[in-house]
């Protein structure tokens, strides 16, 4: 995490120190750094210079107001799977027609919703979900831009939960029913098919993948384009991992390189492109903050019990997911190995095992690469209020999400009579 390092043994991101803001905000206290999001969002600038293309954020790894915010300014557009990703994307200052509705489950509410904002795109899953978008289409009035979302039944190699574009699951529309939907969706009053689009799965760190997604993409856009059904647009998902734990994925720029060789050969390189990154624009901009409570010798495992938890850092429980964990500085103390837990009362209740750290109770540690996926997964269990969010650009850092009450918790929630 290139914005997140040591300065004389202070943890820094870009010019403020992480102890300060945990000394102003208290702890859970999630930090991201304004330059590592736009610094990796350059990496695909540079991978798309001379192309046209539109980059989408994904903003399910990350949809706080204030980020989504960054990306609109920056020029990106959004991918969403939600009304309420909808509705937050453009509170944001997201351009409708810069948006693209994902998902296997939208509702006609949500259908609606986003017809008269006017997004860009919807990426169809079903042969079903066409049927209705078309009627919810016709209804308003309006006519629906449609992309099919195919699965291209490659192995992403990544965990099984975040693998999506695989036969059996239920992602996208299967590479061999590809063809008839298309043609049922250009017979369809309510849809106008303006491209295709596929998304293989997550924390991806292999080029390999893709090239083969990418080869059973363009199969597909000649036999659809030959049976007389232009598609626009290719929208290649995201997918592209981080560096948790030493993995090196290829890099944004050097993966389109590869990819722009293989459509230039085909003859693709000119066509419209979008893509939907998520973890890799926001993934290793942000860090936890977390106060270490107790230390907790034990006969087989030594614990080290921090005030964050599962419901702030879901993905250890959810993927058995490996995150950094650095102290803001040094300490006196005697290193040991610890597993560091949080307060929740579930065994899986852990956010890293087997580290050797030094540190004492009222220390503060930074769990790194918690920019994606962590805040936007988080959940009020055992009730506890979701952290606060700073966001930091230079020397300046800005409370971006104050720390949730008890209040705001119970707002929604009445006695009995
Ligand atoms: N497009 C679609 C249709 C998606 O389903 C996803 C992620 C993305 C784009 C963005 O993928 P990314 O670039 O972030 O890999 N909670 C899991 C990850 C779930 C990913 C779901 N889909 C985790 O924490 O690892």
């Amino acid at each position: 995490q290139p914005h997140f390092s040591h300065r004389d043994g202070e943890l820094f991101v870009e010019d403020v120190a992480l102890r300060e803001l945990a000394r102003e905000h208290g702890t859970p206290l999630f930090v991201y750094s304004k330059a590592a999001m736009l610094s990796a969002l350059a990496a695909y600038q540079r991978g798309f210079a001379g192309r046209k293309a539109r980059i989408c954020y994904a903003m399910k790894a990350n949809s706080s107001l204030a980020v989504l915010q960054v990306f609109a300014q920056a020029g990106c557009g959004f991918d969403i799977v939600s009304g309420g990703e909808l509705q937050r994307a453009l509170a944001a200052g997201g351009r409708p027609a810069d948006i693209i509705f994902s998902g296997v489950g939208k509702t006609r509410a949500e259908m609606r919703q986003a017809l008269d904002s006017g997004i860009g795109c919807f990426n169809v899953e079903s042969e079903a979900e066409l049927e209705v978008l078309s009627e919810v289409a016709t209804a308003a009035g309006a006519v629906a831009p449609v992309s099919i979302r195919v699965n291209p039944d490659v192995d992403p190699k990544t965990h099984p939960y975040i693998s999506t574009g695989l036969k059996g699951n239920k992602f996208g529309v299967a590479h061999d029913r590809a063809l008839a939907a298309y043609r049922r969706a250009a017979a369809l009053p309510g849809l106008r098919v303006v491209g295709i689009d596929c998304h293989i799965g997550s924390q991806i760190t292999a080029a390999a993948p893709y090239l083969d997604a990418m080869d059973r993409i363009l199969d597909l856009v000649e036999s659809v384009e030959a049976a007389g059904i232009a598609l626009p647009h290719i929208d290649f998902g995201g997918g592209l991992g981080i560096a948790y734990q030493g993995e090196q994925p290829p890099a944004a720029d050097a993966l389109w390189a590869r990819l722009f060789e293989k459509l230039d050969a085909r003859g693709f390189g000119d066509r419209q492109f979008l893509i939907e990154p998520g973890r890799s624009l926001v993934g290793n901009a942000g860090a936890c903050l977390t106060e270490v409570l107790y230390l907790k010798p034990g006969e087989q495992k030594n614990f080290c019990v921090v005030d964050a938890a599962m419901n702030d850092l879901p993905r250890p429980a959810m993927y058995q997911a490996w995150h950094a964990i650095v102290p803001l500085g040094a300490s006196s103390a005697a290193a040991s190995t610890y597993d560091i837990v949080g307060p929740v009362c579930e065994s899986g209740d852990w956010i890293a095992r087997d580290r050797e750290l030094a540190v004492r109770p009222g220390d503060v540690l930074a769990v790194l690469s918690a920019g994606a996926y962590c805040m936007s997964m988080a959940s009020n269990y055992n009730s506890r209020g979701r952290a606060a969010e700073v966001l930091v650009d230079g020397d300046r850092a800005v409370l971006i999400r104050a720390r949730e009450t008890v209040a705001d918790q119970m707002r929604m929630e009445r006695l009995l009579p």
